[in-house]
């Protein structure tokens, strides 16, 4: 995106709001390593971390400078150099239904000081992130949480759900197809540099993932300096289809059970293919892996492909599913006409969003080939038309296509004003793929 986020200014009207309290509201110029810096440590400590050591201080300021790093200071505090809230966002583009990406406004690192805690800091910070998201176009905004409750009060929905996985590997007998490729370890240095290219080609496979950046990579393999999880316990394998291309990765951690002596957990640190047969090539050589009584994975897809490819289906369980990715409408024409749709027809939807960015009446009319065209609902509502009032919350959760409309309507929050319109919204919305996000950023 040719658009220069970093440098757009600081939002008026949350800076004035914070002024009468005595704050002041800026962006941290992220060349002066001592002021990001502090800015970095006022993040960790938010976050209940820290104080983090210089090298990791460094190793983040190198990797995420291209970031718009906001932050709130308080000249009465002891230490004014740090501040007392902070924000960071950039633009990444987001996997869509149809294979193809939207830009969306990435929020991260949202924490407030608990000396200033509820007096509407974040309120201020997360407004005017709208605010100037919406100011650049960029039609969406989004976030993974740390709390369900903070969000939705912005207009944030849960889109895409994650699951937290747990095989019993002696009882699960791979049954699925025979992969016709190979798996090879990597070193981790081969790994560094092989890596974000196979993560970046599988990126378009499910709406809901994002761009990645090197730090994270970098991060997964344990190579942060300071980090809990030295690379000591990880091994990085590959696999090569049969023409010896590669299209897939897998991290995995061994540890030994306490008791039950060569009874090995392993732990899917990260995994991604981009073949069905780099898919099964990879998860048979996981889940069939000598001495290992137990394979977790945590932030997968709520729905693997593995589940039915064991002989036992009780021996994959879902231990923990939840909310994961929260997206945000800004722009309900650009977002909806950036994604495609599973079948043609027309959808009156009557938003409501009490920031303003997203309400109003639209149209949405989608061709036999699943492209849409937005416009303001002006006149009467077409014959043939679904016809829903619905807030730009439940619009954003059924953006990716993984929540259902029905679902919703049952649930008293979407209102149909025409009978089977939720149906038709879920025949147009609903991904064939589930979404997934595979980070949390
Ligand atoms: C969450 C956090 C950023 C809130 O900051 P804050 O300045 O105290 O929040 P505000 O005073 O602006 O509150 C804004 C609204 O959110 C609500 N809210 C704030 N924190 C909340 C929480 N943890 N759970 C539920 N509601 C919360 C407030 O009640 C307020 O509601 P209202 O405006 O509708 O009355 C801060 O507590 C924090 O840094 N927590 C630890 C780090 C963290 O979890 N960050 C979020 C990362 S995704």
């Amino acid at each position: 995106m040719s658009t220069d986020y970093v440098n757009a200014p600081v939002d008026r009207e949350s800076a004035e709001s914070l002024a009468t309290q005595g704050l002041v509201l800026d962006v941290v110029d992220t060349a002066d390593a001592e002021l990001f810096g502090s800015w970095l440590q006022a993040e960790s400590r938010g976050f209940h971390d820290g104080p983090e050591p210089v090298e990791k201080i460094a190793a983040w300021v190198d990797g995420l400078a291209y970031r718009r790093t906001t932050g709130v200071w308080d000249e009465t505090t002891t230490d004014a150099a740090a501040p007392v809230a902070t924000v960071s966002s950039w633009v990444a583009p987001l996997t869509v239904p149809g294979h193809t990406t939207v830009d969306a406004w990435a929020i991260s690192a949202v924490t407030v000081s608990p000396t200033h805690r509820r007096r509407g800091i974040a309120r201020n910070l997360l407004e005017s992130e709208l605010r100037t998201a919406n100011s650049l176009g960029v039609p969406l905004a989004m976030l993974t949480v740390s709390e369900a409750t903070i969000y939705g009060r912005f207009g944030f929905a849960p889109a895409v759900m994650a699951a937290d996985w747990t095989i019993n590997a002696r009882r699960a007998t791979w049954s699925g197809p025979t992969p016709h490729g190979r798996v090879q370890f990597l070193t981790i240095a081969e790994a560094v540099e092989q890596g974000p290219a196979l993560i970046e080609r599988v990126r378009l496979a499910s709406p809901g993932q994002i761009e990645t950046w090197p730090l994270l990579w970098k991060r997964i393999l344990g190579l942060l300096p300071g980090d809990k999880d030295a690379p000591k316990n990880l091994r990085v394998v590959r696999y090569d289809d049969v023409a010896g291309v590669a299209q897939g990765i897998a991290v995995y951690k061994l540890t030994e059970h306490p008791v039950d002596i060569f009874g090995y957990t392993l732990d899917v640190v990260f995994q991604a293919s981009a073949t069905d047969d780099a898919y099964a090539g990879l998860w048979r050589f996981l889940l069939e892996m000598d001495l290992v009584g137990e394979v977790t994975a945590s932030l997968r897809s709520v729905d693997e492909g593995f589940a039915w490819q064991v002989a036992d289906f009780r021996a994959a369980r879902k231990t923990r599913q939840r909310d994961h990715l929260w997206t945000r409408i800004l722009d309900v024409k650009a977002a909806l006409e950036a994604r495609s749709y599973s079948a043609h027809g027309r959808i009156a939807l009557q938003i409501s969003d009490p920031l303003g960015f997203a309400a109003g009446d639209f149209l949405l009319e989608i061709a036999d080939d699943g492209s849409a065209t937005v416009e303001p609902l002006v006149g009467e509502i077409p014959d043939d038309a679904a016809n829903v009032a619905l807030s730009v919350n439940d619009l954003s959760a059924l953006y990716l296509g993984g929540v259902s409309a029905v679902t919703l309507t049952r649930a008293g929050r979407i209102t149909e004003l025409r009978e089977g319109s939720a149906s038709a919204l879920d025949s147009s919305f609903r991904s064939a793929v589930t979404p997934w996000l595979s980070i949390w950023f």
